[in-house]
């Protein structure tokens, strides 16, 4: 049984209860998802209603979906969305961008640029489809307090002139045909209204992330059906609380089942939702034996297997970044090049 699986917190569950259901080998959610009421009822001594009602809060926690048709996978893979990096050599790179319903993992070294990434994303998110946005909002788990409004107002700024413009039109900033690239009151009110579709929040802690990660299904949930819902959810960074956290060797299975079920709550979000998983994670800068490989991201196995497409940025010249791709599904591992400037992310 997990840590996290604490079979009191089933309804109905008393200590007896709980022991007695150990004792008989029902001593995960799993476990209890797939058991009968009568089963349970005779293995626990209690009522089959009873019994019901705890297999059914099982069946939630433990997340054992029912069966869909293929018409209906089908029908919601034609929903993915790509986001653009407003980078041509990554779009090209990602197939056309970032991925709705996937979890994109972006990392690197301290000021490779995956902070910028997640802003940049932000902004690129709310932009007209025609411009390789998703006409969307954006959510922001923040757990080292990097998000920065006045860096959303610069990569606003940075946009060429049209897009602005198509942007603006989009807002309701401007009337159709009215809008202008060049008008201060109308810029102010596009990065008014810009920052406003950012909901942001700082994680304190690992835990605190977890809860965010299900609040923000919460508020994209809520957004479907209104005018810029949720598309793109942000965590920056995702390992940096659970690798302070769990510190000695003997906590790295803890810290993987907490990683994943963070993870696991995140893909619920974009599958959801139909909206962009962005995460992005350090790679350790010395190589020491817990960590292991300096140029491995943090996380080891489950975040590989978990994050759908990997983007390892490394520091270039200057302003220059490489941003590879590293084993993505159904898309040849390659390599291209970026600038990261005050506008923004560019092309080199
Ligand atoms: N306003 C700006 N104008 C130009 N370049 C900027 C600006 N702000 C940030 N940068 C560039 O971005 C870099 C920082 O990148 P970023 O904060 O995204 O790194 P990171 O990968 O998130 O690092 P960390 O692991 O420390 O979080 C700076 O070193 C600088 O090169
Ligand atoms: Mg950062």
């Amino acid at each position: 049984m997990s840590a996290s699986e604490d079979l009191e917190d089933l309804p109905g569950v008393g200590p007896a209860t709980a022991e007695k259901l150990k004792e008989n080998g029902f001593d995960s959610y799993q476990g209890i998802a797939v058991a009968s009421p009568g089963e349970l009822s005779n293995t626990a001594d209690i009522g089959e209603s009873s019994a019901a009602d705890i297999i059914n809060a099982a069946r939630d926690a433990a997340d054992i979906g029912g069966f869909e048709t293929g018409a209906t996978v089908l029908e919601r893979r034609e929903q993915i969305g790509k986001l653009t990096w407003g980078v041509d050599e990554v779009d090209d790179l990602l197939g056309g961008g970032v991925e709705t319903q996937s979890i994109t993992e972006v990392y690197g070294e301290f000021g490779a640029g995956k902070s910028q990434v997640t802003h940049q994303l932000a902004v690129n998110v709310q932009l007209p489809a025609e411009h390789g946005g998703l006409e969307g909002s954006a959510i922001f788990i923040d757990s080292e307090d990097t998000f920065r409004p006045e860096r959303i107002e610069q990569m606003v700024e940075g946009q060429d002139d049209e897009v602005l413009e198509d942007t603006m039109e989009l807002h309701g900033v401007a009337e159709e045909g009215e809008a202008d690239a060049t008008d201060e009151a109308m810029f102010d009110a596009l990065v008014e209204s810009v920052l406003d579709k950012i909901h942001v929040a700082k994680a304190f802690n690992s835990n605190h992330q977890i809860l965010l990660a299900e609040k923000a299904q919460e508020i994209a949930s809520e957004t479907q059906e209104e005018e810029f819902p949720v598309r793109l959810l942000a965590v920056d960074s995702l390992t940096a609380h659970f690798r302070a956290e769990y510190v000695g060797r003997g906590e790295l299975a803890e810290r993987q089942q907490k990683l994943n079920k963070h993870l696991h709550d995140l893909m619920r979000v974009g599958d959801l939702n139909n909206t962009a998983v962005v995460v992005t994670n350090q790679v350790a800068s010395n190589p020491d034996s817990f960590f292991g490989d300096p140029t491995q991201p943090i996380g080891g196995n489950i975040l590989g297997h978990t994050s759908t497409f990997r983007i390892y940025l490394r520091k270039s010249k200057g302003d220059k970044r490489i941003v590879k791709l590293v084993d993505a599904p159904n898309l040849p591992d390659g390599e291209g090049v970026m600038r990261v400037e005050e506008g923004g992310l560019m092309n080199e």
